[in-house]
């Protein structure tokens, strides 16, 4: 099955759903905590529960999939953390990575001098108590750290403030050991750290967080045209995911909020309930980065053409896009708390895609003090077990089972009733339309896996 065959879940018009639904699932079915929380935690650090790593590890594994695995002319790496401090000068991060801040001199409260609404900014007034605010100041995202044992012979160096440097220090490795060519890529999945000055709305501004990174390598006659490419693939593929596709649009930069390395700029935007916000940026670098890196290493970061023999800096694309964004906002478009027809509670239950659900499916004997049904159902959650991520579940009565798999989005329940023991059938339910089917026993494992893997 290719990415544009991908079975379509179906779509309703719901609400959008406040951040704080999420937090509360999140933490109740154990996608993520707050981190130390035991301590009292840190503001804008989370840890990935059990089923927070399984969705994590698919959003990721999908990513690379369609941009590495499926791409002739396009490679991965991963790179450290930790680098030579040298690298954040040539960046420019230690010089312009910074937000301005100015602070309320009557309630003490600090703002992002950008995040202010207009009306305060011109006559200088706190937002919230309408005290006067001070002068703007610089503040540096960058997170310090020392590289050394002997004290006062520490090199103070930086955790990386966006994961894509190490792309552009490991290409010409990269084009020495491979059989790349110009036009290339190169992709990276990794932490990145900034000190965020107002982290906040849970997973949407971190200060430790995870990137995806494509920089594509041009001839500058040729940037334009790579450009458009990526930003109507990149566009694509996150529309692939999302239910709501209304929600999803992409909006070029204007010249007063372009990043220190970018000439022209578009982000793919997602509409929550914060409003229409940054999932993905797509950056014109130009000859900023390999520039700056031979100017500041002193290594001739050049390309030359095998053909022509033209010598000449390539021109870069850069796709960067948030795997923790992504996670919060495909859990925001998921998520539903659907009415019962009955009027009893509403049933809540996460639409997400198959294909990245973190269980993809439950196995549920009808009764759990009847050897018989145990029996079957163990066997054949053992066998499934071993091509995909399968629960078992035998605690309470089935609808309960059933409403505890829509609400971490599991795509699939089987149950084994006491027809299984007749004719070797079973009922396999399906999440959104509620559904059931009678499959024998023999067949489950394919029918599901055609459902649930994207490139079965
Ligand atoms: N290399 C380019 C770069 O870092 P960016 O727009 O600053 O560009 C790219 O970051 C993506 O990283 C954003 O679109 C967003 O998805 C994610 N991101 C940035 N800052 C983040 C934060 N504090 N918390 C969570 N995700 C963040």
């Amino acid at each position: 099955m290719t990415q544009t065959e991908k079975p379509e879940v179906a779509v309703k018009e719901t609400p959008l759903v406040p951040i704080e639904k999420i937090v509360s699932l999140c933490k109740r079915r154990g996608f993520v905590y707050p981190n130390s929380e035991i301590y009292g935690g840190v503001s804008g650090i989370y840890d990935f529960g059990p089923l927070g790593v399984e969705l994590r590890n698919n959003i990721r594994r999908f990513w690379w999939w369609s941009m590495v695995q499926t791409n002739d002319n396009v490679v991965g790496i991963e790179g450290s953390i930790i680098t030579h401090p040298r690298v954040w000068e040539a960046s420019g991060h230690v010089e312009n990575f910074v937000d301005q801040l100015v602070d309320c001199k009557k309630c003490k409260r600090r703002f992002r001098l950008d995040h202010l609404p207009e009306e305060n900014r011109e006559q200088n007034r706190c937002p919230e108590c309408g005290g006067e605010l001070t002068e703007p100041r610089k503040f540096n995202l960058m997170m310090e750290t020392y590289i050394g044992v002997v004290e006062g012979d520490k090199m103070k160096t930086y955790l990386r403030g966006e994961a894509c440097q190490n792309i552009y220090l490991d290409y010409d490795n990269v084009l020495k050991s491979s059989r790349m060519q110009i036009p290339f890529g190169i992709c990276q999945i990794g932490k990145a750290f900034r000190n965020e000055v107002t982290p906040g709305n849970f997973l949407f501004r971190q200060r430790e967080f995870e990137q995806w990174d494509l920089q594509f390598f041009t001839h500058p006659s040729q940037m334009s045209q790579w450009f458009e490419h990526w930003k109507e693939q990149r566009f694509a593929w996150y529309k692939s995911l999302i239910n709501h596709k209304d929600r999803l649009r992409l909006r070029p930069h204007g010249p007063d909020e372009l990043a220190h390395y970018a000439k022209q700029a578009f982000d793919v935007e997602y509409q929550t309930i914060l409003g229409w916000q940054e999932w993905e940026g797509v950056h014109w670098r130009q000859d900023w980065d390999l520039s700056r890196h031979s100017q500041y290493s002193g290594q001739d970061l050049g390309y030359t053409d095998p053909e022509t023999k033209e010598h000449y800096i390539p021109w870069i694309v850069e796709t960067s896009g948030g795997v923790d964004r992504t996670f919060l906002n495909l859990l925001l478009d998921a998520y539903e708390e659907e009415p019962d027809p009955n009027g009893k509670e509403p049933r809540t239950v996460l639409h997400l895609n198959p294909w990245i659900a973190p269980v993809k499916v439950a196995v549920l004997p009808l009764q759990k003090n009847k050897p018989e049904l145990v029996e079957t159902a163990k066997n054949l959650y053992k066998q499934l077990q071993r091509v995909m991520v399968a629960q078992y579940d035998d605690i309470s009565n089935i609808g309960r089972r059933y409403r505890r798999q829509d609400e971490i989005g599991t795509p699939f329940c089987i149950t084994i009733d006491f027809t299984t023991l007749e004719d070797q059938t079973v009922t396999v339910r399906e999440r959104d339309g509620m559904t059931q089917i009678r499959l024998p026993l023999d067949e489950v494992k394919r029918y599901l896996l055609e459902r649930v893997t994207w490139n079965y």
